[in-house]
């Protein structure tokens, strides 16, 4: 099975609604209906319906950051995977390691939020991705191991699940991971999948950390990597509609 290409914008906790607008409608402008790869956008979530708007009718669509496992309750402050897709997301990220990290999330959580992305319909982008402390000590294929035994849901499918590969050491550092690095975690992450899942070989793999347009070219030519998770460059047209050239080779 051929793996399309998949570049995804997680904008995290910035812009206000005009920038989010005009945002978003630069890149629906940019990227054309028929071209691939898929281009997804992840704002804020208040900022989920009027982005959504911006790119009505066009080939870009739409994501959330995160989502809570229940689909209703007494949860102040958290919105459920029903309600992304209800607002009109296609996709969801779970398990970002800002998520892991500042927010205390375990794998079980993500999973459980993966499988409530799911069960909503949506496809779901499952990070994973180890620590400078934790590369230093050799335990990276160790941990990228468990993260996607424990965190990818046994019923993904590769037309639902998206798994992206962030080494927590290149978020918004600058310090991207050599392509020697991402090719052996990416290979890492495909075994485990493919051992775990039926459909494990064909699942997309993403990569993320400090991606801009002057390395994902080489990154994306990486036989293992489908694509990419780019944060600080996807909050600038030029740069984002750069990588996305990137990505079509
Ligand atoms: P970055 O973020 O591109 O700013 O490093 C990537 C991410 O956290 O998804």
């Amino acid at each position: 099975m051929t793996r399309e290409k998949l570049i995804a914008g997680n904008w995290k906790m910035n812009g206000l609604t005009a920038d989010g607008r005009a945002l978003a409608a630069a890149v629906a402008e940019g990227h054309h209906r028929t071209a691939a790869p898929a281009v997804v956008l992840c704002p804020p979530a208040p900022l989920l319906v009027p982005v959504g708007q911006a790119i009505a009718g066009s080939a870009v669509a739409l994501g959330a950051q995160d989502c809570h496992a229940k689909s209703s309750g007494a949860f102040t402050g958290d919105v459920s995977a029903r309600l992304l897709a209800d607002v009109g997301c296609r996709y969801v990220i779970v398990g970002h390691s800002e998520r892991r990290t500042l927010h205390g999330e375990d794998d079980g959580q993500v999973r459980a939020k993966a499988e409530a992305g799911l069960a909503a319909g949506l496809i779901v982008i499952v990070c994973v991705g180890e620590t400078l402390a934790e590369r230093e000590a050799g335990q990276t294929a160790a941990v990228l191991e468990r993260q996607v035994d424990e965190s990818v849901p046994r019923a993904a499918m590769a037309v639902n699940t998206v798994v992206a590969y962030e080494p927590v050491w290149a978020i918004g550092t600058g310090k991207v991971a050599s392509p020697a690095q991402v090719a052996e975690a990416h290979s890492s992450i495909r075994r485990r999948l493919a051992r775990n899942l039926t459909a494990g070989a064909d699942m997309q793999i993403l990569y993320g950390g400090s991606v801009k347009p002057d390395n994902a070219g080489v990154l994306l030519a990486l036989p293992d990597v489908d694509g990419a998770l780019v944060g600080g460059a996807s909050l600038d047209a030029r740069q984002f509609l750069a990588i996305v050239a990137a990505a079509r080779g």
